[in-house]
């Protein structure tokens, strides 16, 4: 038998590295799927990230069905963009909107009908709707973990498998699902999102791989901190409105950026995309390969964010 040298095997090594690049580049450069008079439906379209996407989507020219629960908001994402649109070298399209509150499960399914009665069927998918939240365990009712499951989570997985059945039967669809840095590490005073984000990911990690026969296409998009009303809009362990403007996320990332990140995901077909700078990317693998120092780091954050109820 042939030995095995240290020379052959870190050969191998570089030779697998090679491919392994020359893979990476070579879907890189993949043209992407073109938008043009696509069906895109966007949730919570109405502000922040998901207006942004509105953005980008109607000016590569897709058919944009804009969701939220606030028509006048909605409308007025629809009149800013179709102000823009004059002078575009692109084709552009009027978006249509469906108001309805994705926490309502009562709603959810006639919402799905109403999307696919604007042009019939649904190309891509961006989930984009959600809300966070800040807040001790000890303090926090059950009432509100489960509401922000309803709207993160229960939701947007009602939307998904009432729009899934159409886009199986024209055996192509994307499914793109805005998480979070948090859907892949907990951190402390995060429960009710983060559980929300990590349910997601699992979630739509399953459905990748179970409709992929189907010519249908999952992404998952965790971002991390983004320049949004996010943390204004967050709800407390009482289930009152934070309302405070977090310094992370006024120094996060500009939204239009992000935007633009997940218009080359959908382009690329990517299955899953970290935006998140060197910490935060850091702090994702120790979870996997050194969990016991992840766990440490996390427990001194919580204790120099807050004291102990006994003191
Ligand atoms: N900002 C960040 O730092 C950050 C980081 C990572 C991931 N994300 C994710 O990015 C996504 C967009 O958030 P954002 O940062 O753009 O925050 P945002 O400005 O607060 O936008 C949230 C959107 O969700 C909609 N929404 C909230 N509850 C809803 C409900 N029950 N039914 C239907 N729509 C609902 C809101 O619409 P209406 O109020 O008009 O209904 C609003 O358009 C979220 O999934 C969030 O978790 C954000």
């Amino acid at each position: 038998m042939e030995r095995v040298t240290a020379g052959g095997v870190l050969q191998l090594a570089l030779a697998g590295a090679g491919v392994l690049l020359l893979f990476r580049i070579l879907t890189r450069l993949r043209p992407g799927a073109s938008l043009q008079d696509a069906v895109v439906v966007i949730t919570g379209a109405s502000s922040g990230l998901g207006k942004e996407c509105a953005r980008v989507f109607h000016a590569a020219g897709a058919r944009l069905v804009l969701c939220g629960r606030d028509a006048a908001r909605l409308q007025q994402v629809v009149q800013e963009l179709t102000a823009s649109s004059t002078g575009s070298q692109q084709q552009t399209h009027i978006p249509s909107t469906v108001v309805f509150d994705l926490a309502d499960r009562d709603t959810v399914d006639g919402a799905a009908q109403e999307i696919l009665r604007c042009h019939g069927h649904v190309d891509v998918l961006i989930s984009n709707a959600g809300i966070s939240y800040r807040g001790n365990i000890l303090d926090t009712h059950i009432s509100v973990q489960r509401d922000v499951m309803e709207t993160n989570y229960f939701g947007p997985i009602a939307l998904t498998q009432a729009l899934l059945p159409s886009m199986v039967r024209r055996r192509s669809g994307h499914v793109v699902v805005i998480s979070s840095v948090q859907g892949k590490i907990a951190i402390p005073f995060r429960s009710a999102y983060a559980a929300s984000k990590h349910a997601t990911q699992a979630y739509f990690d399953c459905l990748r791989a179970e409709v992929e026969r189907y010519g249908i296409h999952v992404s998952v998009i965790s971002p991390g901190y983004i320049r949004t009303n996010l943390s204004v809009n967050a709800v407390t362990g009482d289930g009152s409105k934070y309302g405070v403007l977090d310094r992370n996320t006024a120094q996060g990332r500009d939204p239009a950026h992000v935007a633009q990140a997940v218009l080359k995901a959908v382009r690329q077909r990517s299955k899953d995309v970290v935006l998140a700078g060197p910490l935060p990317s850091l702090a994702i693998y120790l979870r996997t390969l050194w969990p016991a120092l992840f766990f440490k780091l996390m427990s001194s954050r919580a204790c120099k964010e807050q004291k102990p109820k006994d003191e």
